[in-house]
C-alpha cells in the first residue's frame, strides 16, 4: 500500500516538470512563428539601407563616385515600428515588386497596383474574428469613402509599415485612445495631408470641439470614433464614420449607466470581464471614474450594505434589550 503511494507521489513531480517543459517549448515555438526570420531581416536591409533613415547613398555611374542624398520624408520607414507591426514577418517585396531591387527604381513601378487588405484577409478563417468583409462594407458607407471613393482606402488609416492592433491587445485604455486618435489626427491636425484629398479648408479640431468641457481630458479618455462612428455590435472597432451632423454631443450618451462606451471603447474589456467575473461595470471601476456611468451600481451596492449593517445592528441591540428586560 505505502509503496504504491510513494511511487505515485514520486511520479507526480516528474509529470509536472515534463508538462511544464512541454508548455514552455510550445510557447517558445508559437512566439518564434510570429517573429521575423533572421533571413527576412537581412533581405529587408537591402531596402532599409536607403529607406530606413533620412540619408541614403548610391553609386553614380555618370561620375563614378558615391553620392549621399536626403531621403524624401514620406518614403522613410522606421525599422522598430515596422518590426512591431502586424506585418512584421513580411519581406518588403511581399507587397512591393521585386524590381525595386534596382536603383534608380524603374519609372513604371510608380504604376504598380497595391494590394488591398481584403485581397489577403478576405474569406480567411484565421482572421474571421476581425470580420474584414463587414468592416469593408461599413467603411464604404463612411463619409471618407462616399466623398472620396477610391482616393481614400484602408491604408490611409492603417499605415502599411506601422499599423498594429491595439484595441484588442493593449491593456491600458488610455494607450488605445492615444493610438487610435493619432490615426485620425494624422490628417485632421495636418493641413498638408488633409489638403491632399480635398480643397476644403481643414477645420481646426480644437476650435470645433470647444463646446466640450475639459476637452484635453476628454481627448485623452475617449476616441474620436466614440462620437463620430456608428457602432456595430458584431465588429470591435466601428468603421462607419458619420457626417458631423450625426456626431454624439449629448453628455448623457457617456455619462449615464448605459453609457455608449460599454458598446465601443470598453467593449472588448467588458466582454472579457463579463466572462471572467460576471461584472458589467468592472472595467470602468478599474480604469477611472466616468461620472454617471458607474455611480448607481457601486454606490447603490455600498449604501445597501451599509443600510443592511445598520438594520442588523439595531435588530441585535433591540433583541438584547428585550432579553435583558425579561430577566
Ligand atoms: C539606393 C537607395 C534605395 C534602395 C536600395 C531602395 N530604394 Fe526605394 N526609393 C529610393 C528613393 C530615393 C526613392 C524616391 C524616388 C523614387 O521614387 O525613385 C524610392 C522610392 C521607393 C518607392 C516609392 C515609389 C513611388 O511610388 O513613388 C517604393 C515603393 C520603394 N522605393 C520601395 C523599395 C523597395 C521595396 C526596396 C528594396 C527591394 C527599395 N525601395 C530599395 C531609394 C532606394
Ligand atoms: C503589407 C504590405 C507592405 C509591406 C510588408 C511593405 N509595404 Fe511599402 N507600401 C505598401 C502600400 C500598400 C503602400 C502604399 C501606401 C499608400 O498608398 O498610402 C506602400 C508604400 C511604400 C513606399 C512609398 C511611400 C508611401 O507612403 O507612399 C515605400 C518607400 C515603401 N512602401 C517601402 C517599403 C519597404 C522598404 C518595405 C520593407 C521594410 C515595405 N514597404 C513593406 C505595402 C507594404
Ligand atoms: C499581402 C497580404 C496582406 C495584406 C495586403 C494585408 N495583410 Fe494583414 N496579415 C497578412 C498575414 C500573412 C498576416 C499574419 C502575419 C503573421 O502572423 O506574422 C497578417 C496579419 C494581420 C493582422 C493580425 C495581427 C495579429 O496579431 O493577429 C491584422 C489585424 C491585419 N493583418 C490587418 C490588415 C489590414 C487592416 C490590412 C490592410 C490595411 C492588411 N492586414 C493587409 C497578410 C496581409
Ligand atoms: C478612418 C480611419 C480608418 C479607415 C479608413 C479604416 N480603418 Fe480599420 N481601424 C481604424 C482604427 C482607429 C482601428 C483601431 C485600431 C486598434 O486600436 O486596434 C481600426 C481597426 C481595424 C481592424 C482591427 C479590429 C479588431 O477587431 O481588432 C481591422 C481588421 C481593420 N481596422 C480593417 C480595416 C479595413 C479592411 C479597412 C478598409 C476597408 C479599414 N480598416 C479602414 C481606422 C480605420
Ligand atoms: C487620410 C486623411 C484622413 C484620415 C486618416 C481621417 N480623416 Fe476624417 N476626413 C478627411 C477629409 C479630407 C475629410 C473631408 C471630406 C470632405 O468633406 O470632402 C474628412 C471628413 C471627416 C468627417 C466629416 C466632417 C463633415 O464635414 O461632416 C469626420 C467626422 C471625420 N473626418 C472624422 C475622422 C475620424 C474619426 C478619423 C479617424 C478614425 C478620421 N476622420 C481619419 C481626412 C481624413
Ligand atoms: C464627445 C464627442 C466628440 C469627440 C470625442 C470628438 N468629436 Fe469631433 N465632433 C463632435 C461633434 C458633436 C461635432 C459637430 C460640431 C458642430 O457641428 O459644430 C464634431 C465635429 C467634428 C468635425 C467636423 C468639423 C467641421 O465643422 O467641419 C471633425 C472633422 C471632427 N469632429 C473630428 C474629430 C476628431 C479627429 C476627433 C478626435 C481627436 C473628434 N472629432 C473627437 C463630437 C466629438
Ligand atoms: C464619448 C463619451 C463622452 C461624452 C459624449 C462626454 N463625456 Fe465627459 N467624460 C468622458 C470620459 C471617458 C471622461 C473621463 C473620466 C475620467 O476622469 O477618467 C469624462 C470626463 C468628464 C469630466 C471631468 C471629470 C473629472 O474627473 O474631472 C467632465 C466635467 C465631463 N466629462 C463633462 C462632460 C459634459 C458636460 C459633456 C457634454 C457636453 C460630456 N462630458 C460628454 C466621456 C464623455
Amino acid at each position: 500500500m505505502t509503496s504504491l503511494f510513494t511511487q505515485y507521489f514520486r511520479k507526480v513531480p516528474v509529470a509536472f516538470i515534463l508538462a511544464f517543459f512541454l508548455v514552455l517549448m510550445m510557447s517558445i515555438t508559437l512566439k518564434a512563428q510570429n517573429k521575423p526570420k533572421e533571413e527576412t531581416i537581412k533581405i529587408n536591409e537591402d531596402c532599409l539601407k536607403c529607406h530606413g533613415q533620412s540619408k541614403y547613398k548610391y553609386n553614380n555611374p555618370e561620375s563614378g563616385s558615391e553620392v549621399t542624398k536626403r531621403m524624401y520624408l514620406e518614403t522613410i520607414i522606421n525599422r522598430t515600428e515596422f518590426y512591431e507591426s502586424n506585418h512584421k514577418t513580411f519581406k518588403c517585396t511581399d507587397c512591393h515588386s521585386a524590381d525595386y531591387d534596382s536603383f534608380p527604381h524603374p519609372g513604371r513601378l510608380r504604376m504598380e497596383s497595391k494590394y488591398a487588405c481584403i485581397d489577403c484577409h478576405g474569406g480567411d478563417e484565421a482572421y474571421a474574428k476581425f470580420k474584414f468583409e463587414e468592416i469593408e462594407t461599413e467603411f464604404q458607407s463612411s463619409v471618407h469613402s462616399t466623398k472620396h471613393s477610391d482616393d481614400f482606402n484602408c491604408w490611409m488609416c492603417h499605415n502599411p509599415h506601422t499599423y498594429k492592433i491595439n484595441a484588442r491587445s493593449e491593456e491600458k485604455i488610455r494607450d488605445i485612445v492615444a493610438y487610435d486618435n493619432a490615426i485620425c489626427l494624422n490628417c485632421h491636425a495636418d493641413i498638408t495631408k488633409y489638403q491632399m484629398l480635398t480643397d476644403k479648408v481643414n477645420p481646426n479640431i480644437l476650435q470645433k470641439h470647444e463646446w466640450l468641457p475639459n476637452q484635453a481630458l476628454h481627448f485623452k479618455n475617449v476616441r474620436c470614433i466614440e462620437c463620430h462612428a456608428r457602432t456595430n455590435d458584431s465588429i470591435l472597432v466601428a468603421h462607419n464614420i458619420q457626417p458631423k451632423s450625426k456626431a454624439v454631443r449629448r453628455c448623457v450618451e457617456c455619462h449615464s449607466t448605459n453609457s455608449i462606451l460599454m458598446a465601443t471603447l470598453y467593449k472588448y474589456k467588458v466582454q472579457e470581464e463579463r466572462s471572467k467575473a460576471g461584472f458589467y461595470n468592472g472595467v470602468i471601476m478599474n480604469e477611472g471614474y466616468v461620472i454617471g456611468a458607474n455611480r448607481n451600481y457601486y454606490l447603490g451596492l455600498i449604501s445597501l450594505i451599509m443600510f443592511g449593517c445598520v438594520a442588523f445592528g439595531i435588530a441585535i441591540h433591540a433583541t438584547l434589550r428585550i432579553i435583558k428586560r425579561k430577566k
